[in-house]
């Protein structure tokens, strides 16, 4: 593959990287019933580390802000060296990686959390469908209205996941602002009915995202701090009325804040990129001042086109990162890609984790 740079050594916000292909967050629930990631992590990650930059898997603040059974998390004192462990690996073969910080919000389940506690949320939601929870699946629940006094705590919990993310040896950290977990829930009016200062207003709404956002950026520089918002996507019911004022007003404040990284999902998650016509994505690639990551459904062809025209400075793969740990090469390459068995997504053990072999003679040659 000639003429890309998607390739080519660059360095953004101060931090090298080997090229700009990011390894998109990705739930694969492997850690423990306790969040504890471990010695699986640490492979999963450290073979996928010719990636520019690696994010982990969403690891959740708080034990009530995971959404799932064996997901990991910086709750806990603990958690950080079973984390370093991944850090250490990835290092020692020249890759980078940030923690991406998680709360799920009403997307949660009583069943996983401490004393059984109902899910929160900014106004009282039930969401439709189901969740994996503590004993299989589960409907979701009426999610439990955060009081005012409870945002601090919030605020607070990313503040110190963030510190851990350091303690671990992480090279920076990005807030999950996406998808309609709880910080993404706060910011549309679908889903945030308040009438005090976190609701209403997109100023309102916006609040507890950029306090959060200001609070990472104490601990960490701005510059090693993300954010991975999904403006256009509406997983999850994350409907808001006017999306363009929205997410222009939050990417202003993240360009006061100088948060260094803005992780855009363009469309919806993993299904399609098409854009609601109203609202040009770019319009917030132009604005940002940071370092711009795309992702959703790139394959090569769309990732140097992105590149060509300058539309992002990174491009985020994810599940091509399942079953490809040397996907950079692949591509560089042309080679095929192996498509991972969805059913070894969330389903434990090495079996779809870190058994994939690497690129044969073949495979390059047939690139
Ligand atoms: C198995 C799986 C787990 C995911 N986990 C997360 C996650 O923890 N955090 C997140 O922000 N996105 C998560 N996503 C979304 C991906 O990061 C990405 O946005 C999506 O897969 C689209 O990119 P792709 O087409 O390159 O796979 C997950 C997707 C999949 C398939």
């Amino acid at each position: 593959m000639t003429n890309t740079d998607l390739f080519a050594p660059c360095t953004f916000n101060g931090l090298p990287l080997k090229n700009r292909i990011v390894m998109s967050p990705l739930t694969r629930a492997r850690a423990d019933m306790e969040g504890n990631a471990g010695a699986l992590q640490a492979e999963y990650y450290a073979q996928r580390a010719s990636a520019g930059l690696l994010i982990t898997e969403a690891t959740a603040v708080l034990p009530e802000g995971r959404g799932g059974p064996f997901l990991p998390g910086l709750w806990d004192e603990r958690h950080v060296a079973a984390w370093r462990l991944t850090t250490e690996a990835v290092h020692a073969k020249g890759g980078r990686i940030f923690c991406q910080l998680w709360h799920a919000g009403r997307l949660s389940h009583s069943s996983l959390h401490p004393k059984g506690q109902p899910p929160v949320a900014p106004s009282p939601y039930r969401q439709k469908g189901k969740v994996v929870g503590a004993n299989g699946l589960a409907d979701y629940e009426e999610a439990r209205e955060l009081r005012l006094d409870e945002l601090p705590g919030v605020v607070d919990a990313f503040r110190q996941a963030a510190r851990r993310a350091r303690e671990a040896g992480f090279d920076g950290v990005e807030v999950h602002g996406a998808h309609s977990y709880l910080l993404d829930s706060f910011l549309r009016d679908m889903t945030n009915r308040r009438t005090d200062a976190y609701g209403g207003t997109i100023e309102n709404r916006a609040r507890l995202l950029l306090e959060v956002m200001a609070a990472v950026a104490q601990v960490w520089d701005p510059e090693r701090t993300a954010v991975r918002l999904s403006p256009i996507g509406h997983a999850y019911d994350a409907w808001d009325s006017d999306p363009e004022s929205l997410f222009t007003h939050v990417v202003e404040q993240l360009n006061a804040l100088r948060i260094g990284w803005l992780d855009l999902v363009e469309g919806d998650t993993g299904v399609s990129r098409d854009a609601e016509p109203s609202f040009d994505l770019g319009k917030l690639r132009r604005l940002f001042k940071g370092a711009l990551i795309a992702n959703n459904l790139y394959d090569l062809e769309l990732a140097v086109q992105a590149r060509r025209t300058d539309a992002a400075d990174l491009i985020a793969f994810g599940r091509p990162f399942i079953g490809n740990p040397d996907l950079v090469e692949r591509l560089q390459a042309g080679a095929p890609l192996v498509e991972a068995d969805r059913r070894t997504y969330y389903s434990g053990g090495e079996k779809g984790y870190i058994d994939f072999p690497p690129m044969s003679r073949e495979d390059a040659a047939a690139g």
